[in-house]
């Protein structure tokens, strides 16, 4: 079978997702990428067409082992028919569970036929430059392995006589999962001396948890902790202070610092 297009679906707060998506896609190198960003709040609602024979790759952070339930909510709109499937789950340097399983079990009760997956490695969501988990990942060794795995499943694409060809693909992990995030009720909180009212944090917050008037005030009941609001904020006023969520920043760096590499299932990257 010929890949005659590559369609990115994703929910990524941080953007380590899209990057490894993109890089995937890269060695792919379809003519056709095109890329279907479910990450804002608008992304519950987008209405995505549904799928026949592109390659669709869709990626999810891990989030407590699992996959976040805004990123279910938000893939839970697609559907397909026997449509091949890559499925990719970022985590930040310490396990991704049962993550990878579930995100399989979903996509094929929305019709996909997974081809393949894989784990990637991201800069964690609540490292800092002071308190580093993987930080810069995926860097430029993770970038070439998802290029050089996009080649593989062109090649393993290929040979296949149809679409709907059993894939039998084998994936770790528990069921019925196990995990899941842990309610903190907390969110980022904004520095004021600092904060220049410029709405960045409001734009880029996958739950709208963040409004602007005259200054940023957080819906703390909304908050995934998905950092996005910290990262994306340009002068560094967005920030975690709170105690819990600190400390489990501080075990993250202690603990998971040795670096972990991507994990490929359904490929044979040996070969
Ligand atoms: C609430 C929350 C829970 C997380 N849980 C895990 C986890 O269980 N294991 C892990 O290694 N990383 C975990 N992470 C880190 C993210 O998986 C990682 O930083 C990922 O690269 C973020 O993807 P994004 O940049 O696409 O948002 C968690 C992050 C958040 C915000
Ligand atoms: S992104 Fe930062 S500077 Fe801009 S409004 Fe938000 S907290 Fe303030
Ligand atoms: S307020 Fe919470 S959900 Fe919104 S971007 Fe910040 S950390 Fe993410």
């Amino acid at each position: 079978m010929k890949i005659k297009q590559v369609k990115l679906i994703y929910f990524s707060p941080t953007g380590t997702t899209r990057k490894v998506l993109e890089s995937i896609a890269e060695g792919i190198a379809a003519a056709d990428v095109e890329q279907i960003n479910l990450t804002l709040p608008q992304g519950v609602q987008k209405t995505v067409p549904p799928f026949s024979d592109e390659l669709v790759i869709i990626g999810a952070p891990v989030y407590g082992g699992r996959l976040p339930a805004d990123a279910i909510k938000r893939f839970k709109q697609l559907k397909a028919g026997k449509t091949l499937a890559i499925l990719i789950v970022v985590y930040g340097n310490r396990e991704f569970e049962d993550a990878l399983l579930e995100l399989k079990d979903l996509a094929i009760e929305l019709g996909f036929n997974p081809v393949a997956g894989a784990a990637f490695i991201g800069e964690h969501s609540f490292a800092t430059k002071d308190v580093p988990i993987a930080n810069g990942r995926p860097d430029s060794l993770d970038v070439q392995k998802a290029m050089a795995f996009g080649t593989k499943i062109k090649d393993k694409i290929k040979v296949l006589q149809s679409p709907d060809a059993l894939m039998d693909l084998q994936i770790p992990g528990r069921f019925p999962y196990e995990g899941g995030v842990r309610s903190l009720a907390v969110a980022p909180v904004t520095k004021e001396d600092t904060c220049t009212v410029c709405g960045t944090c409001a734009d880029v917050c996958p739950t709208a948890a963040i409004s602007m008037n005259g200054s940023v005030a957080t819906q703390v009941e909304l908050c995934i902790r998905c950092c996005a609001c910290i990262k994306n904020c340009p002068t560094g006023a967005r920030v975690m202070e709170d105690s819990k969520w600190k400390n489990i920043a501080n075990w993250l760096n202690e603990n998971c610092s040795t670096r972990k590499e991507p994990q490929i299932f359904g490929i044979d990257v040996y070969k």
